[in-house]
C-alpha cells in the first residue's frame, strides 16, 4: 500500500517511507482476518473437556496452559488487531478472573458473523449499534436469571470455584482446591456497611514442587520461600518480635577508589576492628529493640549474621517488597528503611517463626500473628510445570470467589445462560426492522458458539446439541445446558455447575467493546518499525526496517 495522495496530480507524501497502510473493506478484512485467528487459537482449550496448550518461549521455556489469558499472552502476537483480543483476555482477567478464553470466543465470533453481514453491504456502524441494543439486553437478561445467594454461604462458593477449575489441569483436585479457597478468602473478607469486601492479594499463594497435589495446604500465616540466613543461627522463634527492615545489615561500599596510607600494625588492626565494630553496632541495634527475628529487604554481611545468631535472632535476608508489605499487615509491625529510627513499636508479633524443609527447599513460616487474618496456601505438585499452571488455575478460583462475595449472584453453566440470552436476543431482534434485526440477530447466534464449542470439546454434535438446547429454552428450561462430562443435556443449576453473574457480564462487555472497536476501524496505518538492532556500520538503521510481517495488515 502507498501512502501518496494526489494533490492536482503531484503526489504528496505525508507518511515516513516504510509505513504501510490499507484502507476500507482491506483493512476492515485484515483485521477480522486476524482476530479470527486468535480466536480460533484457544477455541479447542474451552470447558472441562478443553485441550491444554504447550507453548515454547523463544528461551525454550515451556508452558502447559488451559488459562486463555495465559495462552494469548504467552503468543508473541504481531498483529494489532489481534493485540485487541489479546487486550480481551487481559480485561477480562483484571476485571473478573475466569471466562477469558470465552470472552476471546465471543469477539472473534461478533466478528466474524459481523464480516458476512458487511459482505451483504450492511454498514458497520449499523453492526455496531445493533451489538449494543443486543449487548444490552444479554446483560438484562443475566441480571434476570440470576440467582441471589449467601455471600457467606461456602456451599455455592465452593461449587462455583469447582467450576472454574472443572476446566484445568488439576480438575481431578478440584474439590480439595476449592475447599482450600474458600476457607483461605472467608478469611481475610470483611465487612463493609452491608457488603462483603475482599482481595485476591490478601491470599498469599506459594507452590514448590515435590509430593502430591493432595499435599496442598492452607497455613494461617505467612509463608516466605526463603531459608534462615545463617546455618547455626536458630531455626524456631516462639512469641517472635519481627523487625522488618528496608535497609541493608552491610557495609556500602564506595563508588570510588580510595587510598589508605596505613602506617603500623596498629592501624590495620583498628581499621578491621572499625568495620566489625560497625556491624556490631547495627546487630546491637536491633536486638535493643526487643527483636528476636529480623526479616531483611536487602542483605545481610556475614558478620552481621554471625552477631546475631548469637543473640538468637532468627534472620532472613532478600525477601520480596510485596512479601514484606504482607509481613507488615500481618504481624502489625511496620517497615524500618533507617536502622537508627528502629523502636520497639516497630515490631511485628508472631506466635511461631519457623524455618521448615520443604521438598528439597527450606521456607519460613510466620504462624499466629497479630492480624488473624493472614493465609498462605502452599501448593504442592510433582513438578514445577504442574505447580505453575495450577497456581493459575488457582488464581482463577479465587477471583471467582471473590467475585460472588462481593455480588453474590450466581447463574448456571454449561452454556445455559449463553442459550437463555441468545433465545431472549433472537425474539427481540424481530422488533427491528431489516438490517438491524440481522445485526442484533448474529449477536444471538454468537453467543451460541459457547455451548457449540463445549459439546464439539466433548466429542458432540454441535448441531444437535444447540438444536436441542434451543428447543428446551424455548420451553422455558432457562438453565438447560450441556454437562460435558456425561454428554448429556441437562438443568446445569441442579447438578451445582455454577458460576458468577459477574464473569458472565464482563465476558459480554469486554467482548462487545473490543468487536465494536475492531468493527469501527477503516484505516490502518503503521509506522514502519526500526531495525533492532540496527543494520552494520554504515548501513544506514532505518529504511526497510519494517513490521515483521507488515505486508499483511
Ligand atoms: N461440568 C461442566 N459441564 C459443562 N460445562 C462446564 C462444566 N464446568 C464448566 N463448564 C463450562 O466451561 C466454560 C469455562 O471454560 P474455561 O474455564 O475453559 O474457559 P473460560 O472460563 O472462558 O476462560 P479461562 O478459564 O481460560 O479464563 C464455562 O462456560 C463453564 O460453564
Ligand atoms: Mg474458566
Amino acid at each position: 500500500m502507498s501512502s501518496n495522495a494526489q494533490a492536482g496530480g503531484v503526489p504528496v507524501l505525508v507518511l515516513k517511507e516504510g509505513s504501510d497502510r490499507s484502507r476500507g473493506r482491506e483493512a476492515q478484512h485484515r483485521n477480522i482476518i486476524a482476530a479470527k485467528v486468535v480466536a480460533e487459537s484457544v477455541k479447542s482449550a474451552l470447558g472441562p473437556k478443553g485441550m491444554d496448550k504447550m507453548l515454547v518461549d523463544s528461551f525454550g521455556d515451556v508452558t502447559v496452559t488451559s488459562d486463555g489469558r495465559t495462552i494469548l499472552d504467552e503468543m508473541d502476537i504481531q498483529h494489532p488487531a489481534a493485540k485487541m483480543l489479546v487486550e480481551v483476555a487481559k480485561t477480562q482477567d483484571n476485571e473478573a478472573g475466569d471466562g477469558t478464553t470465552s470472552a476471546v470466543i465471543i469477539a472473534g465470533e461478533l466478528l466474524s458473523r459481523a464480516e458476512e453481514l458487511i459482505d451483504k453491504n450492511v454498514h458497520p456502524t449499523i453492526i455496531i449499534d445493533g451489538y449494543k441494543k443486543a449487548a444490552e439486553k444479554a446483560l438484562e437478561t443475566l441480571e434476570k436469571i440470576a440467582l441471589k445467594i449467601d455471600p457467606t454461604s461456602s456451599d455455592y462458593l465452593k461449587k462455583a470455584a469447582m467450576t472454574s477449575m472443572a476446566s484445568k489441569l488439576i480438575a481431578d483436585y478440584k474439590e480439595y482446591f476449592a475447599d482450600i479457597a474458600v476457607k483461605a478468602m472467608l478469611e481475610v473478607a470483611t465487612k463493609d456497611g452491608k457488603n462483603w469486601k475482599v482481595d485476591v492479594d490478601d491470599v498469599k499463594v506459594e507452590k514448590k514442587s515435590g509430593e502430591s497435589m493432595s499435599e496442598t495446604s492452607l497455613i494461617k500465616g505467612i509463608v516466605l520461600d526463603k531459608e534462615v540466613v545463617h546455618s547455626g543461627m536458630t531455626k524456631r522463634v516462639e512469641k517472635a518480635k519481627i523487625a522488618l527492615l528496608d535497609a541493608s545489615l552491610e557495609i556500602e561500599k564506595t563508588e570510588y577508589d580510595a587510598k589508605l596510607s596505613i602506617e603500623t600494625p596498629d592501624q590495620i588492626e583498628a581499621f578491621l576492628n572499625q568495620e566489625e565494630n560497625m556491624l556490631k553496632d547495627m546487630a546491637e541495634k536491633i536486638t535493643k529493640s526487643g527483636a528476636n527475628v529480623v526479616i531483611c529487604q536487602k542483605g545481610i554481611d556475614d558478620m552481621a549474621q554471625h552477631f546475631l545468631s548469637k543473640k538468637g535472632v532468627l534472620a532472613i535476608r532478600r525477601a520480596k517488597k510485596s512479601d514484606m508489605e504482607k509481613l507488615a499487615k500481618a504481624t502489625g509491625g511496620k517497615v524500618v528503611t533507617k536502622l537508627d529510627d528502629i523502636s520497639p513499636a516497630d515490631l511485628g508479633y508472631a506466635a511461631l517463626v519457623e524455618e521448615r524443609k520443604i521438598g528439597d527447599d527450606k521456607m519460613t513460616f510466620v504462624e499466629g500473628c497479630k492480624n488473624p487474618q493472614a493465609v498462605t496456601i502452599l501448593i504442592r505438585g510433582s513438578s514445577e510445570r504442574f505447580t505453575a499452571e495450577a497456581e493459575r488455575s488457582l488464581h482463577d478460583a479465587l477471583c471467582v470467589i471473590r467475585d460472588i462475595i462481593e455480588d453474590p449472584r450466581v447463574v448456571a453453566g454449561g452454556g445455559a445462560p449463553e442459550l437463555e440470552m441468545s433465545t431472549v436476543i433472537r425474539k427481540y431482534a424481530e422488533t427491528f426492522p431489516g438490517k438491524e434485526q440481522l445485526a442484533i440477530k448474529i449477536f444471538a447466534e454468537a453467543l451460541e458458539t459457547i455451548p457449540a464449542i463445549l459439546a464439539e470439546n466433548a466429542g458432540l454434535q454441535p448441531i444437535d446439541v444447540i438444536s436441542e438446547l434451543r428447543s428446551r429454552h424455548d420451553a422455558g428450561e432457562t438453565w438447560a445446558g450441556i454437562e460435558v462430562r456425561e454428554g448429556k443435556i441437562q438443568d446445569m443449576s441442579r447438578i451445582g455447575v455454577f458460576e458468577p453473574l459477574t464473569v458472565k457480564k464482563q465476558i459480554i462487555k469486554s467482548a462487545n467493546d473490543a468487536a465494536s472497536m475492531i468493527l469501527k476501524i477503516d484505516d490502518v496505518i503503521a509506522a514502519g518499525r526500526m531495525k533492532a538492532p540496527p543494520g552494520p556500520p554504515g548501513g544506514g538503521g532505518m529504511p526497510g526496517g519494517g513490521y515483521p510481517g507488515m505486508g499483511e495488515y
